[in-house]
């Protein structure tokens, strides 16, 4: 892989020290707004019910407003196929919710309605933004404004529909799933799409009853204390609706310029908890997606397209993750790697194996993969590609604290670091300049971690700004790459983190070594979302769980209790949506 490119960029700010404060802080020149809260209306038409700081929202009025624990989420020009830097769409996942958060009364007298309401809380916004009068605004009413929740049908696409695995009893041709949930990072395409990734989706199941093999490498279990839909809800009781988790754990494709579309699920991406999908195309015009399977020794997975792209036919472009290919990566101990293809009748994965079709290779993707030989990684999550050169790729490993401990895989190459607490960010170039190549060449760009210890699995590799557990990652238009940071809140500030403060964003020119620190989160958060307009002049960030872990009784923890962005004594934290400026109109980062 040798040494990435150095791009004709620099970083222009000053790096600002860690940060153990509640609030959302930027380099001197910059600005940082909440722009987008937890209980916010989308802007539906004749239906903008107002967030009541109570949590006494109604689950309908939830459905119209802004979802919890936004993650993922990409930026699209309107007019569509414009560069428009100063309107546009925003799609956003709402990832997770917290019921003691949600409910005035927290989960007691628990029913269906409250499980509706977390339904509606889960998700997607779609929201219209625009700058006026040199100011961000969310524009309400708007006509693309659009909530898609855990209740939203969607159809599905590809090998696995109509697949007897697929079927229930409220979808017996298996081909409308109901919703989408646990949406983490996202994806665009070309052609105006947003991507949105299922990640944690077998957290909600449950099955009491024996669990065959799918079920237990995919971690259905037999309790669940934090969300309870399955105590009010068959949809989520595996022993009374068995099929119904074979219908999460996929890519859904959704077009934000039509409100009235429907969502689709593309089964020909793989099943599995999906972290991102980051999009490229090969010069060929075949479309290439980058995938990491975000969970301790799980894959890194990349599709490749049949059809073209073809700039002139949104209509089939639309349809090209419909079919292709899916392969799994192997990073070989000497730097070379290759992508092993999941193709049915291939590699062992056939009849004999449990694998009878292509539709069952990727509704039970990981077990195929295992049959490959991929390689386990430390829980892959977002991909980059360099924009400046397609078949050079990123992606971070944010941290695997049982790497090499008994019972569990070694280190290895890839994976150097034993009890990996601070994370790597992977880089790889693809053969042949291709990122449709079933070969590369990779190196690990940065191992993250302290630069105050000489203790090799804590010592970070970098130069200036200290960071680690990487999971956000993005490369501007230029060639910056934006690095966030998703340090669990038991661990924030404190034991192997002490000192490093809160969650943060940092960016780097690969080449340089040289990180600099961008932006510190309230406390409590995780830092997530990258998305630049056109002109690298206005970028949107997403603060997750503000105050998680914070309990005012514990005085050992007093630092995680959040207010953030309200400052209402005793107030909700909220996720939010923040946007940032700098005072001069410049580019951000240079
Ligand atoms: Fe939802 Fe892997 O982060
Ligand atoms: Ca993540
Ligand atoms: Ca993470
Ligand atoms: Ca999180």
């Amino acid at each position: 892989a040798k040494t990435p490119l150095a791009h004709a960029v620099a970083l222009g700010f000053a790096s600002i020290p860690v940060s153990t404060e509640d609030r959302v802080i930027v380099p001197e020149g910059y600005v940082a707004r909440p722009f987008y809260r937890w209980g916010d209306p989308v802007g539906l038409r004749d239906n903008l019910p107002a967030f009541k700081p109570d949590a006494t929202n109604t689950t309908a009025e939830q459905a119209a407003q802004a979802g919890m624990h936004h993650d993922g989420m990409a930026w699209f020009s309107l007019p569509r196929g414009s560069d428009n830097a100063e309107h546009g769409l925003l799609a956003l996942n709402h990832e997770y919710i917290d019921n003691g958060l949600l409910f005035h009364d927290g989960m007691a007298d628990w029913r269906l309605d409250k499980a509706r309401k977390g339904q509606n809380a889960m998700g997607i916004s779609v929201i219209e933004v625009q700058k006026r009068d040199g100011d961000w605004t969310v524009v309400r009413p708007s006509e693309y404004a659009r909530r898609i929740t855990v209740g939203t049908p969607m159809q599905l696409s590809g090998p696995a529909r109509h697949h007897t695995l697929m079927k229930t009893a409220a979808d017996p041709a298996g081909e409308t799933v109901f919703g989408t949930m646990q949406n983490c990072s996202c994806g665009h395409t070309p052609w105006g799409t947003y991507l949105t990734c299922e990640e944690n989706w077998s957290d909600i199941f449950v099955k009491h009853g024996e669990r065959n093999a799918l079920e237990q490498r995919y971690g259905i279990s037999d309790s669940d204390e934090s969300y309870r839909w399955s105590e009010v809800d068959d949809r989520f009781n595996v022993d009374k609706t068995p099929n119904e988790p074979n219908r999460f754990g996929w890519v859904v494709e959704i077009d934000p310029y039509s409100p009235d579309s429907t969502p689709r699920k593309h089964s020909a991406l793989g099943r599995f908890k999906h972290e991102g999908a980051t999009v490229t195309l090969a010069d060929d015009g075949r479309v290439v997606v980058y995938m990491g399977d975000d969970q301790k020794f799980e894959y890194i997975y990349k599709f490749v397209s049949d059809g073209r792209y073809n700039p002139q036919d949104r209509e089939s472009n639309i349809r090209l993750l419909e079919s292709g290919t899916l392969y799994v990566a192997r990073f070989n101990d000497d730097g070379s790697g290759e992508w092993l293809a999941l193709v049915h009748g291939k590699n062992g994965l056939d009849s004999s194996n449990g694998f009878a079709s292509q539709a069952e290779v990727l509704i039970k993707t990981r077990l195929a993969a295992d049959l490959l030989g991929a390689t386990k990684m430390d829980r892959p999550e977002w991909v980059a590609v360099d924009p400046n050169r397609s078949a050079s790729v990123y992606c971070t490993l944010t941290n695997n604290s049982d790497r090499g401990t008994e019972g569990k895989a070694p280190v290895d190459a890839a994976n150097p670091r034993a009890k990996n607490l601070f994370g790597h960010i992977m880089h790889w170039t693809e053969a042949d300049d291709s990122p449709a190549s079933t070969r590369f060449q990779w190196d690990i760009l940065v191992l993250a971690g302290r630069t105050d210890t000489d203790d090799k699995n804590a010592k970070g590799t970098m130069q200036g700004a200290a960071f680690g557990s990487p999971d956000g990652l993005s490369f501007d238009h230029r060639g910056v790459l934006w690095i966030q940071t998703d340090v669990s809140s038991s661990t924030i500030n404190q034991k192997a983190y002490a000192g490093m403060g809160n969650n943060q964003m940092v960016a780097t020119v690969p080449g340089t070594n040289e990180y600099r620190r961008f932006l510190t989160g309230p406390r409590g958060c995780e830092i997530t979302g990258i998305a630049f307009t056109p002109d690298n002049r206005t970028l949107f960030i997403n603060i997750q769980h503000p105050g998680e872990g914070g309990d005012v009784s514990d005085p050992a923890n007093p630092q995680a209790v959040s207010t953030w962005p309200d400052a209402q004594p005793n107030g909700r934290p909220r996720s939010a949506t923040v946007v940032i400026t700098r005072e001069d109109g410049g580019p951000i980062g240079t």
